[in-house]
């Protein structure tokens, strides 16, 4: 499938010559679900500003739909409309007295009717679960709460990907599940998403195809499972392994598993690879 967003030989560095990106090439198929994982200061928020062109490369360069981005003003008014950004830091975002006015922004500036508008921002305010904070002021908010409104006025604008900078970061569990169940409904009406996280486990269940971060550098790219069975990847991303792999790993250790088990993406896929006569002993 051809690529939606290509980032090719991208290189970076900031003004106090910090080389965040260096020769970084990387492909996001459309309709899918990408995780970047890296330790801090990899490059990844980096990246994702290329990415909407709120920065633009050094070297390299950044192609949408198979077009080559030329930073002309109607090129970066393109790309903002189909290539939305839920920024690390919700804070970095929000700036409207209301958070109805907050999501309401993105679509008057795209000029839409007014009752468009307010569809589209009831709609936002429904699916991020914010119904009730409309009338409220963005900044009497918690971080969770301004996190779901930044979220609210991206999917506003309804770009064709959207791009979560560490969505679940600070956020409670409940939070937690309730963006991840939010991602999975973007998901479903066919949007690309690309998501950073430092959570393993979301990234292992959840993405269709992982690229790895560090030091500026892709490092790896693979499918969950490939990135996550690579010892010597994880041990040079400094990455854990997600806790349905260990469970998979001591079972098949113990002989509770077939050694020929596939590996599992869910928990219900775990559950469903053991054997009737081991699960009675292990009571499930
Ligand atoms: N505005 C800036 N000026 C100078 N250096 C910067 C700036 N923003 C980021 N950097 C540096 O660029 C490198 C990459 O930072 P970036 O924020 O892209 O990493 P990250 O992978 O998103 O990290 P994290 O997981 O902590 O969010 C880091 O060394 C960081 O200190
Ligand atoms: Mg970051």
């Amino acid at each position: 499938m051809a690529p939606l967003l290509e980032a090719v030989k991208l290189s970076f560095t900031y003004p106090d010559g910090t080389r965040a990106l260096q020769n970084v090439t990387l492909s996001i198929p459309p309709g899918k679900k990408i995780a970047v994982l890296g330790p801090n200061g990899a490059g990844k928020s980096t990246l994702f500003l290329h990415f909407n062109g709120i920065l633009r490369p050094q070297e390299g360069c950044i192609y949408f739909a198979g077009n080559r981005i030329d930073y002309s003003h109607k090129a970066l008014i393109n790309l903002r409309r189909q290539v939305g950004i839920v920024f690390q830091d919700p804070d970095s975002m929000l700036f409207s007295a209301s958070v109805r006015q907050e999501i309401s922004f993105g679509p008057l500036n795209l000029g839409l009717a007014r009752d468009e508008v307010a569809q589209r921002v009831e709609a936002a305010l429904v699916a991020t679960g914010i119904a009730d904070l409309r009338d409220k002021p963005t900044h009497f908010l918690s971080y969770g709460q301004k996190k779901r409104v930044a979220i609210a006025s991206v999917l506003a604008m309804e770009p064709r990907v959207i791009i979560f900078d560490e969505p679940t970061a600070y956020l409670d569990p409940r939070s937690t599940r309730e963006v991840m169940a939010l991602l999975a409904d973007i998901s479903r009406q066919g949007k690309t998403i690309i998501l950073s996280t430092h959570d393993v486990d979301i990234a292992y269940t959840w993405a269709d195809y992982i690229y790895i971060m560090a030091r500026g550098r892709v490092i790896g790219a693979g499918t969950p499972a490939e990135i996550f069975c690579d010892a010597a990847l994880l041990e040079t991303a400094d990455l854990a392994r997600p806790w349905l792999l260990e469970v998979y790993e001591d079972l098949k250790n113990k002989g509770w598993l077939p050694a020929t088990a596939p590996v599992p993406q869910k928990k219900e896929e775990l559950l469903g690879l053991i054997p009737y006569r081991s699960r009675s002993i292990l009571a499930i």
